[in-house]
């Protein structure tokens, strides 16, 4: 194998849901200054799912962009990240593979730390890959996040799901150099196994998730990554756009760096245009990052990103990819501005009657309404299964 093979992103797609809440809606029935919302934590709007959308019909419709483009194959492998997991034993990545119509010689799993897990994810990719170059593997990031109701962190909800095309000879983004890494036992975040919303100690949380930025820039750092000069954008893991922020000033006042509103501005506004509007995405989210940087104007080719990826509990990574020549003719931007610009918007009262409703759990059959504007939809329950089908 040629240690010089280049491995990396090929191509890069993210869908959300249909619905959309808007901070300013939330802070009107709340009773919030709007300003926290829209620059204490840099959060215009949220992605709420419909009765039929869940983690795989997102899922699915983020990878079957990547799918018609390039078929399938060279398709190995399908590694789904998740943390809103819908059964504890099957990977929601064979109804994927199954709604898309992939052959069966493939392998799919289903892999969890938080919103770590993607990362992890694109690194076995990328191992795989390298072990193989003729092979590609189909890496999805699909994640629904809840908090309690008027709990803090219910302004940081979301939802989304990237997929990403990992290959050598990558037509967007070339993996290089070390990786940063980091783990920590702190409960910072987490959900226990019969819970449906997340429990969170939010200060602890900014506290665990910027200790974090250091310790996987340190490590990165000791096994000889690049120089803070090199990078010209950093993509972080975005639970809320303010963050990144504040993580990048974190990030140069560890490296000894002027730390001004100009250089955090320089180096993080271009990958917050997704978020903001949808809400944190967990496993997506720096993907979300990474793919509003890559749809920016500016022109990025042979430059360097970093990236930094957390997942509570915690686990973290810092790493550098640099942008291929060329990339621009491969992106999907006008179809990520429709996905966002398409979302209902839906006023309060209704996000609540949505967080009320639960599905059934007594194995009867469950026909769900048809309120998707997507490709892929849950049709219904049965026997304690879940039925998809093309919307
Ligand atoms: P909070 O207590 O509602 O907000 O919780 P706050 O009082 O800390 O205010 C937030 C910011 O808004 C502050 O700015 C305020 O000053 C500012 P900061 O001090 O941070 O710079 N502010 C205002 N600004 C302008 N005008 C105003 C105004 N009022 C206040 N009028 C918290 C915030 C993030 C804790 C909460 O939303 C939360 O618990 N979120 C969920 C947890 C979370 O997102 N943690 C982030 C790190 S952990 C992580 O990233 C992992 C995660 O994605 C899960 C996973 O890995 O799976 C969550």
């Amino acid at each position: 194998m040629p240690s010089d093979l280049a491995i990396g992103i090929h191509d890069l797609s993210f869908r959300t849901t249909s619905l959309v809440l808007s901070h300013t809606e939330l802070a009107r029935r709340n009773g919030t200054d709007i300003a926290k919302y829209h620059k204490g934590i840099g959060q215009r709007a949220m992605s709420l799912p419909t009765a039929d959308e869940d983690i795989v019909t997102m899922a699915s419709a983020a990878a079957a962009p990547l799918v018609q483009r390039h078929g399938t194959d060279r398709v190995r492998t399908v590694v789904l990240a998740t943390e809103s997991s819908i059964d504890q034993s099957k990977a929601a990545g064979i109804y994927v593979h199954s709604l898309l119509g992939m052959p069966p010689n493939v392998r799919v799993v289903e892999v969890k730390q938080a919103c770590y897990g993607a990362t992890a994810a694109l690194q076995f990719a990328a191992g795989l890959v390298h072990r193989d170059p003729q092979q590609q593997v189909l890496v999805i990031a699909s994640d629904i996040s809840r908090y309690d109701l008027g709990s803090p962190g219910e302004a940081t909800q979301g939802a989304a799901a990237a997929a990403m095309l990992v290959s050598a000879e990558p037509a967007l983004l070339e993996l290089t150099g070390p990786s940063g890494l980091f783990t920590s036992d702190v409960m910072d975040f987490w959900r226990p196994n019969y819970r449906t919303t997340a429990l969170v100690n939010g200060k602890e949380s900014v506290a665990a998730y910027l200790e974090a930025v250091q310790g996987a820039w340190r490590d990165y750092h000791v096994r000889g990554g690049l120089p803070l000069e090199e990078f010209r954008a950093f993509c972080y893991h975005q639970p809320y756009t303010r963050l990144a922020f504040k993580a990048h000033r974190q990030l140069l006042e560890t490296c000894g760096a002027q730390a001004d509103e100009e250089a955090l501005d320089h180096a993080v506004a271009a990958t917050t245009g997704y978020n903001e509007t949808v809400g944190n995405s967990y496993t997506a989210s720096m993907y979300l990052a990474l793919t509003a940087l890559l749809d920016s104007p500016d022109d990025l080719t042979g430059r360097t990103l970093g990236l930094f990826s957390y997942g509570s509990g915690s686990v973290a990574e810092f790493f550098a990819g640099r942008v291929r020549a060329g990339y621009k003719a491969h992106l999907r931007g006008a179809a990520h501005q429709e996905a966002v610009g398409k979302r209902r918007a839906i006023g309060y009262e209704a996000y609540r009657e949505l967080r009320e409703r639960t599905l059934p759990t007594d194995g009867g059959w469950y026909e769900l309404p048809h309120q998707t504007q997507g490709p892929y939809r849950l049709a219904a329950l049965r026997d304690h299964q879940r039925i998809y089908e093309a919307a």
